[in-house]
């Protein structure tokens, strides 16, 4: 029987052009943690249409559970059960070994040290070469790359201060502390950036 879903039309928007990607930069088979998976609907896309990958959803332990409807109704055999992951919290055990991390909309969700601390998460699993692929609006120096990110910063930091869109010359500082090179910046539709780290 059909469940009630969570559903999140931006996700519907951004699937395509992220598997587009994805599918470029996770060639070989693998399994890829997803951090703050959300309703699942990235997850079972990504699954169904790259089936050479075991996609291991995640969220903070409120949310984990949000995309089990959307799991187990596609019935793929190559997507685990979500699994609770604070990135705040312990050392992240209970992971399959993981080859690849993929994170939508998180960075601007979560204080800045829970950014730092999915940073220092990421390069602790991720083996030698393996790709951190984090998708979100991002700024430049300060600067928005539009009005409505400059908007929707506003919005998040009005809602709760510890919000807000992360500036990239942060997050390139945090990667080369954790041990992750920064090597490639997408652009995506609706001024979204895909941006894409390689554990060094
Ligand atoms: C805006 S939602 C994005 C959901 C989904 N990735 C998407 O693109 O629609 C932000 C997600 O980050 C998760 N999150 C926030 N803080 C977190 C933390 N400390 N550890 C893990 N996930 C966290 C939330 O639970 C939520 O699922």
């Amino acid at each position: 029987m059909q469940k009630d879903k969570p559903f999140s039309q931006a996700c519907e928007n951004n699937k395509a052009p992220i598997l587009e990607k994805l599918t470029e930069l996770f060639k070989q088979p693998g399994t890829i943690l997803e951090i703050g998976t959300g309703t699942g609907q990235h997850a079972v896309h990504f699954a169904s249409h790259l089936p050479h990958l075991v996609w291991q959803p995640s969220d903070h332990p409120q949310n984990a559970q949000l995309a089990r409807a959307w799991i187990d109704d596609s019935e793929l055999g190559n997507i685990y059960s979500p699994i609770a992951l604070n990135v705040l919290e312990g050392n992240w055990s209970g992971l399959p070994a993981i080859d690849g991390v993929f994170s939508a909309n998180t960075a601007h969700i979560m204080a800045w040290q829970e950014v730092e601390a999915m940073f220092h998460g990421v390069s602790r699993i991720l083996p030698v070469n393996g790709l951190f692929c984090l998708y979100g609006p991002f700024s430049y120096g300060s600067r928005h790359t539009s009005e409505s990110n400059s908007r929707f910063d506003l919005s998040l930091r009005t809602q709760a201060p510890h919000m807000g869109i992360r500036d990239m010359e942060d997050l390139v500082a945090l990667g080369a502390e954790t041990g992750l090179a920064l090597e490639d910046d997408f652009e995506m539709p609706a001024n979204n950036r895909l941006l894409v780290w390689r554990k060094s």
